[in-house]
This record gives structure tokens, sequence and C-alpha cells, in this order.
């Protein structure tokens, strides 16, 4: 694992967008692993503004969100994919039967998560991978206790992840209880992981990934298992890991 501190959350997104734009760079058709909250929001503005300048064009490339509310349609404001259309893909010149995202109304849901699998798989997997954290150490949508060996599946949501995520809806009754998240076994065919943490909220999170020992308990402590990891974040995010 390669650790990056950097001052703020703006460093961040600027250092992450950086090596975005540098993976897109070196290989036009990249296929780019993306995930959703706050933090790679500044990543997605720093991004957009290089597709502005010419620095960078999305044309060939291809995404695979982690994942989606369960139930809820991509037209809700709440889904996912409303997330990504109004903070990234509206302002790019990305090909849009080129993004992939899971279908939270499947009625299917069994037969969505095997496709989404096989689609990665036709892609040959991500280049690189996006990651944000969760205050409980979840990646994805995996939440603690998941199965290593999963691959996207149909998850139930952590009360921890609940309350976190309420912030979002008008009240803590509107979070949708379950979503479709790539597991961590698809997560971690991955050629290269991205996890980027901002702010003290998730300093716990950060030392047990880190510093913690490998367990179920904490999703992202398998990381410390891939060969090509690095984790850009800022000094609060950092300050429970001692150097
Ligand atoms: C959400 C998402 C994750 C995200 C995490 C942290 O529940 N499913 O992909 O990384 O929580 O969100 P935030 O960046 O808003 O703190």
């Amino acid at each position: 694992m390669e650790l990056i501190v950097v001052k703020d959350y703006e460093e961040m997104s600027k250092k992450a967008a950086a090596i975005m734009s540098s993976q897109v760079l070196l290989k036009k058709d990249s296929v780019l692993g993306l995930a959703t909250g706050d933090t790679p929001l500044g990543m997605y503005k720093e991004l957009i503004n290089k597709y502005k300048k010419n620095e960078i064009d999305f044309s060939k490339v291809k995404t695979f969100n982690l994942d989606e509310y369960y139930g809820v349609d991509r037209n809700n404001s709440q889904s996912y994919y409303f997330y990504m259309m109004n903070n990234f893909f509206k302002y790019i010149n990305i090909d849009m039967s080129n993004i992939n995202i899971p279908d939270g109304t499947a009625q299917n849901v069994e037969k969505e998560c095997i496709n989404y699998d096989r689609k990665i798989k036709e892609a040959d997997g991500m280049d690189l991978q996006i990651l944000g954290i969760g205050v409980n150490g979840h990646i994805g949508f995996n939440e603690p206790n998941v199965s290593f060996e999963a691959q996207t599946h149909l998850v139930s949501l952590d009360d921890k992840t609940i309350k976190s995520n309420a912030r979002f809806f008008n009240s803590i009754d509107e979070v949708p209880v379950k979503a479709i998240s790539m597991g961590i076994k698809t997560i971690l065919q991955s050629k290269k992981i991205i996890l980027l943490a901002s702010g003290e909220s998730k300093a716990k999170a950060i030392y047990n990934t880190v510093k913690g020992k490998i367990s179920p308990e904490t999703p992202a402590s398998i990381l410390q298992l891939h060969q090509d990891v690095t984790i850009i974040l800022d000094e609060k995010a950092a300050n429970l890991i001692s150097f």
C-alpha cells in the first residue's frame, strides 16, 4: 500500500484527478471503476475542468460504478445513476453506452448481479478503481463482516451507513436499506486501486484499514493484500496513523 498524505480535501481531489488523467492519457480506452459519496466530488470537478481545457478525452473510456441503491429508479435524484450523471457524465464526452451502473430496479437481482460481473470480465476488469470509505470501513457497500469471496450482490446496509447517508435524504426513514454492490472479490480484480479519504470521521476506518488486522470486520483491510493500492488522504483522515 502506498500512502499519500496531503493537506486538505482540495489537494486530495487534485492528486486523484491527476492520477485518473494520466491513466486515461496512457490508455485511451481505460476501464475506470467509479465511486459516489461526498469524497470523490472534488475529483470529478477537477476532471471536468481538465476536460474543458482539452487535457483529457473520455470518448473511449468505459466505466463501472461500484454500487446502486436497491429499489431506487435511475431517475430518482437519490440514485447513484442521477449522482453520476449530474456530477460528472453530463459534463464530459463519455459515450453513454460505455457507462455501467447496477440497475437498482432490476426484476431479477441475481441475474443483474451476474450480468454486471460478466460485463466487467468482458471488459477485462477495471484498469483503475476509485474507492471512498465508509466510517465503518466499508468499500462500495461491502459492510463489516462481508464475505471477501463475494462478487456483485445484494447487500443490507449497516445501521452506521444508513445513519451516515441520512444526510443526503429528508429523513433517515427515506434511506434505502439495501443496495446492489460490487463485491470485494470484484473490486480486488482491479489492476490499480485508489482509495480516497478526507476528514476526521474517516480516521478510525483508515487506521483499521492500514494498520489493523485483515478482517471482514473492516472490509477495506483486505486492500493490504492487493498489489497496487494507493491511499490518498488528508491530514485529518491520517491523524491516527503515525509514520
Ligand atoms: C457510501 C458509498 C461508498 C462511499 C462511502 C463514503 O455509502 N456506497 O461508495 O465510499 O459511502 O461516502 P462519503 O464519501 O460521502 O463519505
